[in-house]
């Protein structure tokens, strides 16, 4: 059918600041062609790419590695975050004006990063130059824990994947105070709950921060206006694995985000400024990135289709939201002045997609628009050097 009977509308390219790309180690489930093929085909044209890789993003070697897998199979723009562990928080200072940020896993997930102790956590906060993100898997209980420590060292934390009633209703307090923590939400943890478990299935259903109730999912509708991103946690596993005895907990997000959140504004339950808040504007803001230039996606608002078994792109070939009924979709994606993607076909090659942090440096802490308090006493003795400012390339 014609496009010009459709109402079509552009707006910026899209940011997923949290997916699992699983290229080093992983490639069977998901490698940088794939993966950014499926971000393009689903309106995003920036991904950021968690650390939980084999091996993980945690030392220089293992960035140096996931960065030139980056630069050679990525068909968009992208980041890397550098992964907190036990033992390497005075040695990622250096590589913080190269990553997308410093990811901290404080629950247990697919991850061999899992950090149990508080006084591990304090030497991070303490050591990650403030001017760079930070941002925390942090469910239950550590979502209080974790804005404690942004306030203990006087820096901001961004809050991933917020799932339950207590997380949201947790940040909303603490923004209220004027706590420096942002959050972001998945769209899995708004249109689906743990009653959707009996038709995608115990194990295909498995996920970090696990579905939940139609409260906690009510209570994150409620808070919208305390949501400051969406992002996909876009974590691939192939279906032989979801169907497996001992299911990886993950689902693949890339395609589907947007025409979900297209149908919510369909329905009047979000605006279409909503979502460029939250997958533009705020992105951009609290992960410090650099304008796209001759970027765009177009959206057709009106057609209506059901979401397959399997989306094209992603090599996971399932998603959960397998029978849905979506209203919109991305017709057209352009990126740098090129047709990245349209009606089906991505046309960009892996390599065309730039490193955020090589386009130019991030601003200085005090110029971000989000708020950081004026430097007070750090519970510190070695004063983190803040604001190493680098010159246009930091390769
Ligand atoms: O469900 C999840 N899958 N949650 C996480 O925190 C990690 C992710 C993965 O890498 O598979
Ligand atoms: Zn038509
Ligand atoms: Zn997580
Ligand atoms: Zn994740």
């Amino acid at each position: 059918d014609c496009i010009a009977s459709h109402r079509v509308i552009r707006l910026p390219g899209f940011i997923d600041v949290h997916v699992h790309v699983r290229e080093p180690g992983a490639t069977h489930k998901e490698d940088w062609s794939s993966c950014t093929a499926a971000a393009l085909a689903g309106g995003v044209t920036t991904i950021l790419a968690m650390p939980n890789t084999n091996p993980p993003t945690v030392d220089e070697a293992a960035f140096n590695l996931t960065q030139k897998l980056a630069r050679a199979g990525a068909r968009c723009d992208f980041g890397v975050y550098v992964g907190a562990s036990t033992d390497n928080y005075s040695k990622l200072t250096s590589l913080a004006p190269a990553a997308a940020g410093l990811k901290m896993y404080l629950n247990e997930t697919f991850t061999t990063l899992k950090l149990d102790d508080l006084s591990i956590w304090m030497k991070h906060f303490e050591h990650w130059p403030r001017a760079w993100p930070l941002c925390a898997h942090a469910e239950g209980s550590h979502t209080a824990a974790v804005i404690l420590m942004a306030e203990l060292f006087n820096r901001p934390v961004h809050v991933c994947h917020v799932a339950r009633k207590e997380e949201i209703l947790v940040i909303r307090a603490a923004k209220e105070r004027g706590l420096p923590v942002t959050c972001e939400v998945a769209p899995h943890h708004l249109f689906l709950t743990s009653d959707d478990l009996d038709t995608v299935g115990q194990g295909r259903g498995k996920v970090k921060p696990p579905l939940v109730t139609k409260e906690d999912q009510d209570a994150l509708w409620d808070n919208m206006a305390f949501i400051d991103i969406f992002a996909t946690d876009h974590a691939p596993h192939t279906v032989e694995e979801k169907n497996s005895d001992n299911p990886p907990p993950g689902f693949p997000g890339l395609e589907t985000m947007v025409p979900l959140l297209l149908t919510a504004v369909a329905e009047s339950r979000l605006t279409i400024e909503d979502l460029v808040e939250r997958l533009y504007t705020n992105p951009r803001k609290i992960f410090n990135l650099p304008e796209q230039p001759d970027t765009y996606i177009e959206i057709d608002l009106e057609t209506t289709w059901i979401i397959p078994p399997a989306m094209k792109f992603s090599k996971a070939q399932w998603t959960p939201f397998a029978g849905r009924s979506v209203k919109g979709m991305v017709r057209r994606v352009v990126l740098r002045g090129e047709v990245a993607y349209i009606d089906g076909e991505v046309l960009a090659r892996p390599g065309f997609g730039l490193d955020v942090r090589s386009m130019r440096p991030p601003p200085a802490a005090d110029q971000l628009s989000i708020n950081i308090p004026p430097l007070s006493s750090l519970p510190t003795s070695e004063p983190t050097s803040p604001l190493k400012r680098i010159p246009g390339d930091v390769r």
